[in-house]
């Protein structure tokens, strides 16, 4: 796969950049995508408020409480393993990858996602990878929370029936039963939280290229993100 580089200076720069959107939009695999194509790393915001609701529903922390989850991520180690396909989440030291995504999971995750507490945790230490290495981040406070001065910021959207298609397709493809209007709903419901969110709500930032991925395959939408950083 060809290599691009966006930066001219001798010295390899950090680079961060950033895609936020709605659930089903594409933002992973486009992300991952360009980040293979950059050659740098890709960070999976959503797999760590994922990965601390797995470990909370497991000891049975009450959800409802910010707090406790925020002490439950004190305790805790969230690890991305590179594969020549993606990337490995590690839950203390265990891979969960499969585990959450679980429609359980999936479904509580917004309690993490709209506890202040836990936000900030997160947030800390997103930017502590980002500091480190370059990386294509994707989530819905990249833009706007995490990394306010990102090298270059994306909001990648889709028409909402295509969203929910895509989800269709990608769990049918794992063998999964799937109710499509079930999963209609489930979709509106994760939309209608993300937005309203009181800390860290899906937000454009000022800044952000809007790209509109309907009827693109992931790698013409990926094409379009790197014409951006040439
Ligand atoms: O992108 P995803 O579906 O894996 O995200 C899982 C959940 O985490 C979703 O409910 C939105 C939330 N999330 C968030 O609040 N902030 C992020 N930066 C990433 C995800």
């Amino acid at each position: 796969m060809q290599r691009v580089n966006v930066t001219a200076s001798a010295k390899p720069e950090i680079i961060v950049i950033a895609i936020d959107g709605p659930a089903g939009a594409g933002k992973s695999t486009v992300a991952k995508a360009l980040a293979q194509k950059l050659g740098i790393s890709y960070l999976d915001t959503g797999a760590m408020y994922r990965a601390l609701t797995l470990k909370a529903m497991r000891a049975k922390v009450n959800l409802e409480d910010g707090a406790q989850l925020a002490q439950l991520a004190q305790r805790t180690k969230i690890e991305f393993k590179p594969t020549g396909q993606g990337l490995n989440i590690l839950l203390d030291g265990e891979d969960v990858s499969e585990d959450i995504r679980s429609p359980e999971v999936t479904n509580n995750t917004f309690y993490s996602a709209r506890a202040p507490e836990v936000r900030e945790i997160m947030v800390k230490w997103q930017r502590e990878i980002g500091q480190k290495q370059s990386v294509v981040a994707e989530g819905r406070d990249i833009g706007t929370v995490v990394f306010p001065n990102a090298t270059k910021k994306f909001y990648l959207d889709a028409n909402f029936e295509e969203r929910a298609q895509r989800r269709v397709k990608e769990l049918r493809e794992k063998g999964k039963n799937v109710d499509e209007k079930e999963l209609q709903k489930e979709l509106g419901d994760r939309d209608q939280k993300d937005f309203s969110r009181k800390v860290g709500p899906l937000k454009k930032a000022d800044d952000a290229i809007v790209i509109d991925s309907s009827g693109n395959t992931v790698d013409q939408t990926a094409e379009i993100l790197l014409d951006y950083l040439r």
